[in-house]
């Protein structure tokens, strides 16, 4: 694509980036992937970053489009970072994934993660996570900032995939 931001981004041209790939695309499969690429260039400090998407029929989280380490492929309903905040329904900061007594370790070198969900009409559809191998990594403005590009994305959801 052809904007190209200084990195670490700010917030708002992120969004416009996130915004941009959206409006050019109707593919969720594509969307996805060029937003994980956009975050992974832009935000500073982390060793993962993708999306786990809900499975209609075992309800399970699956692996989707991601930057970083190999990952677990399939979280069930509740368990890790991920399912926990998806079975809440909103963002879940971990400051240090070795005090969360079911972080599912995918790369040894993580030490922070923050899971958002995307909500489409009342559903969680999928959820995006973010690791660091910071402590503590993780704050409000990136929590603002990720809940925005899941609104985002939300709002542009294709039917094909809404569960
Ligand atoms: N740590 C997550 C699993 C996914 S990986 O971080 C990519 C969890 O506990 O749900």
């Amino acid at each position: 694509m052809e904007i190209d931001l200084k990195t670490p981004a700010r917030p708002e041209d992120v969004l416009a980036f996130v915004g941009a790939i959206l409006a050019g695309e109707s593919n969720l499969n594509a969307n996805l992937a060029n937003i994980v690429a956009v975050l992974n260039q832009y935000l500073p400090r982390i060793n993962w970053v993708g999306f786990y998407l809900l499975e209609a029929h075992s309800k399970d989280w699956v692996l989707g489009p991601f930057a970083g380490k190999p990952a677990c492929t399939r979280i069930s309903p509740s368990r890790g970072v991920v399912g926990k905040a998806l079975q809440n329904r909103q963002a879940l900061v971990v400051d240090d994934v070795r005090e969360f007594p079911d972080h599912i370790a995918c790369d040894p070198d993580s030490r922070a993660e923050v899971v958002v969900p995307v909500v489409v009409e009342d559903r969680v559809v999928a959820g995006l996570d973010v690791d660091s191998p910071y402590l503590k990594r993780f704050g409000p403005e990136d929590v603002t900032l990720l809940e925005a590009v899941c609104g985002q994305l939300a709002d542009s959801w294709p039917y094909a995939h809404w569960y």
